[in-house]
């Protein structure tokens, strides 16, 4: 249990004492507390209130009972949703209300008043909300979101840590592109032009050759003109990095690494997935190893599904749902042709025209949430590349000079944390996995 060294009180209404969590209030069952929150909802029956209290830690309810209540009605009535109040009174256990605690309150504070709080039990539309997202983030349901966010980093950093990778940041202000020029935000650096960065990748790699296993975690920007459920415009990519390691070897890392944070935020987030009210049988299947096909077996899989692509086009997000359904846990699309993927890709060593590269698609229609490959180590074989792709050697010298001192077979990969988060909470569309999305439409609030 934490213990605030804070001593706590506002105003002189209330009896000095320290201020409690809503998460402690288990642990002083008939104790006299002092708690800080929010209020969710009011109701009064008249001779009665009851107040659900809120304080990001945990929710309680309040009743509020003659003669205290009226004597308290000056405050009770200015009491409405999203009001932050302090509460004081004695904590009893009783199983009907939610966490089997509530506080029975003879002193109430209110703090910050909340007239017409615009967000209501009615339900509102999705442009409303999202106008409305610095206060929209205070219901249960985004909170929630936003907690299961939280624990998957959690447990993402958990996972790499622990696994001998060195945590390292490449640089979000970066003077070429990763990821292709046709997703680049431009940026005027001291008169110079310069990007956000697409991916650290690059980078990662020379930190690979420096540190062995390296992983980036932070915000990464594409300038996507794509106005659908699953692209941002502002995203967080995990992005690991591993020296000596090749393709087969990366998709194992993948596999442990996807299992290592289901089951986890499955056993950690049971409240947090019940209130969103995630089914969880298909998360419990999500473990290792993971299926694999062939671009060229997705192929014959999708034209029996009535959805067929020529070779050599790349695919949709209805390709990608109709594969993921063929599967009942996430599944490794590879050996894509080398003409669909980065520069960056090693070749296979059977057919030189297709990619030792991997997308995994994730189950229920969430389509990409890793893209992975090894990379090319061959000096020559890098510089043609880069030559028909047009990157000229003074821009991308120093990513050729990884292959000209001590060049290593490597391979590493780019988990895109909205959709992984998306899939895990079972959450439609990706605007409602960060605080403060940013899509092709929206920059605000
Ligand atoms: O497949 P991508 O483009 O791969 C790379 O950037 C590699 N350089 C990563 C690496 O190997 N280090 O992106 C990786 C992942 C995607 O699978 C997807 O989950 C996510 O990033 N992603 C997006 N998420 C939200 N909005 C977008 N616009 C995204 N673009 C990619
Ligand atoms: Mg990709």
């Amino acid at each position: 249990m934490v213990k605030y060294p804070l001593e706590f009180s506002i105003g002189n209404r209330l009896e000095r004492m320290r201020a409690m969590q809503i998460s402690e209030l288990r642990y002083h069952p008939e104790e006299r507390v002092l708690v800080n929150g929010w209020v969710l909802h009011h109701r009064s029956s008249g001779k009665i209130d009851f107040l659900v209290l809120r304080d990001g830690s945990g929710e309680v309810q309040v009743v509020i009972r003659e003669p205290d209540r009226s004597r308290l009605l000056v405050v009770l009535e200015q009491v409405q949703q999203e009001a932050s109040v302090a509460i004081q009174g004695v904590v009893q256990q009783d199983p009907r209300s939610p966490g089997g605690l509530e506080i029975i309150a003879d002193g109430i504070q209110l703090l910050g008043s909340s007239e017409e709080y615009p967000i209501g039990p009615k339900s509102h539309g999705v442009d409303f909300l999202m106008d409305h997202r610095h206060l929209w983030i205070r219901s249960p349901r985004q909170a929630a979101i936003l907690r299961l966010r939280a624990a998957i980093v959690r447990r993402s950093r958990a996972f790499f840590d622990s696994h001998g990778f060195i945590a390292a940041d490449p640089p979000i202000i970066t003077p070429s592109f990763a990821e292709g020029s046709s997703t680049l935000f431009a940026i005027d650096y001291f008169g110079e032009p310069a990007y956000l960065s697409q991916s650290g990748q690059l980078y990662l790699e020379a930190l690979a050759m420096a540190l062995g296993k390296v992983y980036a975690f932070g915000p990464t920007f594409r300038a996507e003109k794509s106005k659908t459920r699953r692209h941002l415009s502002e995203f967080w990519m995990i992005e690991p990095e591993m020296a000596f390691c090749q393709f087969e070897a990366n998709l194992r890392w993948q596999e442990q690494f996807i299992e290592a944070v289901v089951q986890g935020v499955l056993e950690e987030c049971q409240a947090e997935l019940a209130l969103i009210g995630r089914d969880l049988t298909p998360l419990r299947r999500v473990l290792a190893p993971f299926p694999r096909i062939t671009y060229g077996e997705a192929l014959k899989i999708l034209s029996d599904r009535g959805l067929g692509l020529h070779y050599g086009e790349d695919l949709g997000a209805p390709h990608e749902t109709a594969l993921a359904e063929a599967f009942d846990r996430p599944v490794f699309l590879t050996h894509f042709p080398a003409s669909l993927k980065a520069f960056y890709m090693q070749p296979d060593p059977n057919d030189s025209t297709l990619a030792l590269a991997a997308d995994l698609l994730a189950p229920e229609g969430y389509g990409e949430i890793i893209g992975g490959s090894e990379r090319i180590y061959d000096y020559e074989l890098l510089r043609s590349r880069m030559a028909r792709y047009g990157l000229d050697e003074k821009t991308y010298g120093w990513y050729l000079d990884l292959r000209r001192f001590g060049t290593v077979p490597h391979s590493g990969f780019g988990v895109g944390l909205e959709r992984l988060l998306a899939w895990i909470a079972g959450v439609e569309h990706v605007r409602e996995t960060g605080a403060f999305p940013r899509t092709l439409t929206r920059l605000w609030p």
